[in-house]
């Protein structure tokens, strides 16, 4: 008489079990995708001119940060950090030895990091940290340096033209107007800059004038030249050759007059003689 009393409470705590079993199943999760939640960070890319100052800033520092660090990762992988801590105002460059990184003015009133003057060297992720009673921060600047590079066009040997992008950073992009048969080559300089040379030449075709293109991120730049400067050179001497026999000409006819008009006073002095 007591089983189906018995049943109903078993039936009760089973389910009972299920019903925590499911909550225990689903809290966890909950809490751990709570804890689990990064510190707010955020990246930005940043291209520069070399030879110039720049200011990184930590947007997320503020007047209640306990610690700020700045960890830098340079492009040939070494890297290096330096701190600042506002407890006891005192600052630490961690194998961060490089002058021309360091505090933009005042660690204590300006958590800004400054590079000057910024070389391709210094390119890399440079990051800051700040530590506030209310959680972890970051900022990270994905840090290029761009050098422009110089570009040249003249005749070479043989027939060709010859285009130079010299000591640019990224390497610059050569183009043709018209398109030639050519041949283009990047040398990479001991600074990291690249020169690219391009040399071409139009055979088949009666090309008068041609172009030369030079694509980079600092801008643009078209030089053009004329390919029969040749026929142009041969053209001068010839004209200068006419000049000289119009200047000979002319003073051979005032030498004729001068003696034909002496012979003609002198003759008329004998007459009156
Ligand atoms: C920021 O860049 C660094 C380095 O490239 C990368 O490890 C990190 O995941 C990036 N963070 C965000 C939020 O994009
Ligand atoms: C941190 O900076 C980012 C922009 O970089 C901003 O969106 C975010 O709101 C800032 N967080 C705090 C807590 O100030
Ligand atoms: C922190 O130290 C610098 C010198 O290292 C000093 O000029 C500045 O006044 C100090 N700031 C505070 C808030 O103590
Ligand atoms: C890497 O680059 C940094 C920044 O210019 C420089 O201080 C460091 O000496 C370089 N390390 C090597 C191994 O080239
Ligand atoms: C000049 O061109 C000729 C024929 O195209 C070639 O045989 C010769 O090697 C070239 N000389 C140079 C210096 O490039
Ligand atoms: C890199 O080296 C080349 C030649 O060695 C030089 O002309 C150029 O100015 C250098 N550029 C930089 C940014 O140091
Ligand atoms: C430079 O030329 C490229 C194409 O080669 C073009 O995409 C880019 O917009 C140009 N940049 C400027 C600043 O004119």
């Amino acid at each position: 008489m007591h089983t189906p009393g018995r049943t109903s409470t078993l039936s009760v705590l089973i389910s009972i079990n299920i019903m925590v079993s499911a909550l225990t199943n689903i809290l966890p999760v909950e809490r751990k995708q709570k804890s689990i939640t990064p510190p707010v960070e955020a990246n930005t890319s940043l291209s520069v001119f070399v030879d110039t100052r720049v200011v990184l800033h930590c947007p997320n520092a503020t007047s209640d940060a306990v610690i700020v660090t700045w960890a830098v990762t340079f492009r040939n992988q070494t890297s290096c950090s330096r701190d600042y801590r506002t407890d006891n105002n005192k600052t630490s460059e961690k194998t961060c030895t490089d002058e021309r990184i360091s505090w933009d003015f005042r660690p204590d009133q300006n958590f800004a990091l400054q590079i000057n003057p910024v070389a391709i060297t210094h390119e890399g992720y440079y990051k800051c940290e700040v530590i506030t009673p209310d959680g972890n921060f970051g900022h990270g600047h994905h840090l290029r340096v761009l050098v422009p590079p110089k570009v040249t066009l003249s005749l070479g040997e043989n027939g060709t033209t010859i285009c130079w992008a010299v000591a640019g950073s990224p390497a610059a992009q050569i183009s043709w107007t018209p398109t030639g048969d050519c041949h283009t080559v990047e040398e990479r300089l001991g600074n990291d800059t690249v020169t690219v040379q391009s040399t071409c030449h139009w055979e088949d075709r009666q090309v008068s004038e041609v172009s030369c293109f030079v694509s980079h991120v600092t801008g643009n730049k078209s030089l053009s030249i004329e390919l029969n400067q040749g026929a142009i050179t041969l053209e001068f001497p010839a004209s200068a050759l006419l000049v000289i026999l119009y200047v000979k000409f002319s003073l051979f006819l005032v030498i004729i007059l001068v003696i034909v008009g002496f012979t003609y006073f002198q003759r008329i002095n004998h007459c009156r003689a």
